[in-house]
């Protein structure tokens, strides 16, 4: 059955991160109704462990979709996908498309051979990972490295502050320090917050190397998934938060068309 033209897609991520995904998804599909979703109340997911994220992002997405009706949500989040993203399918009958760190990707580019990839620290433990790494990567040199500090930068970022430089240089230097590191020409980008602070991660590791992530590319599935199908906006996309919806997250969230906040 069609969905009524009014179903939003749904985005869902643990805080601002998704708006990365956003910005592509508005350029693919500018008459789709969006509702962004950010579960403030529970960021940092990547410091959780791996039963509290899935619990989590499983419980939410149920009332979320019970609530507003997606006709599909994409979890805007590479932790809470390559963690809860089989387990989600499996009880939601909603098609979901997920963010895993864009490694295939990166290996068609890379030059040297040696991809770094910075994530979060529950994403870059995931058997997932190991799974794109052996199906993708395996003539290449991947070197992980978890940079939790981007996410809280990216936070600081969107909502009009600034954040401490010293945590770009950490992260850069987190994986150039790993054997092979000087050799790294590719960085997958695999949390949607990093992409936020590109620039600033581009000032930190200098202009030679490539950084990859996988927003497109998710603009495009979702376009894909959804064509044909008619959309319709009864007034400015929405966005809910869980937690405390302050001024500087309502403006933020304005500054990318989400006029509409509440709490869920
Ligand atoms: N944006 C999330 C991701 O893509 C992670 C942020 C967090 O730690 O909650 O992995």
């Amino acid at each position: 059955m069609e969905p009524a033209p009014d179903s939003p897609i749904l985005l869902f991520d643990s805080g601002l991160g998704g708006l990365s995904v956003l910005a592509e998804l508005r350029r693919e599909l500018p008459d789709a109704p969006i509702i962004y979703a950010a579960d403030i109340a529970g960021l940092p997911y990547g410091e959780k462990t791996e039963a509290e994220i899935a619990a989590r992002v499983a419980g939410l997405l149920g009332r979320m979709s019970e609530r507003f009706g997606p006709r599909l949500i994409c979890i805007a989040c590479n932790t809470a996908s390559t963690i809860a993203l089989g387990m989600v399918r499996n009880v939601l009958h909603v098609p979901i498309v997920g963010t895993v760190p864009a490694i295939k990707p990166a290996a068609a580019v890379t030059q040297t051979g040696t991809i770094g990839l910075l994530g979060t620290a529950a994403t870059i433990r995931q058997a997932y990972v190991d799974d794109l790494e052996a199906r993708f990567a395996a003539d290449n040199r991947l070197i992980r490295y978890a940079a939790p500090g981007l996410v809280g930068a990216a936070e600081t970022k969107l909502r009009g502050g600034r954040p401490d430089d010293a945590v770009f240089a950490d992260a850069i230097a987190g994986l150039r320090r790993q054997p092979d590191g000087e050799n790294i020409d590719t960085v997958v980008l695999a949390c949607t917050h990093f992409p936020l602070v590109e620039e600033e991660l581009r000032a930190a590791i200098g202009p030679e190397v490539t950084f990859i992530h996988g927003a497109e590319g998710i603009a495009r599935r979702i376009a894909s998934l959804t064509l044909g199908q008619q959309f319709q906006r009864n007034g400015p996309d929405r966005a809910i938060a869980t937690g405390e919806i302050d001024s500087a997250l309502v403006n933020t969230l304005a500054q990318y068309g989400l006029e509409n906040v509440a709490q869920f």
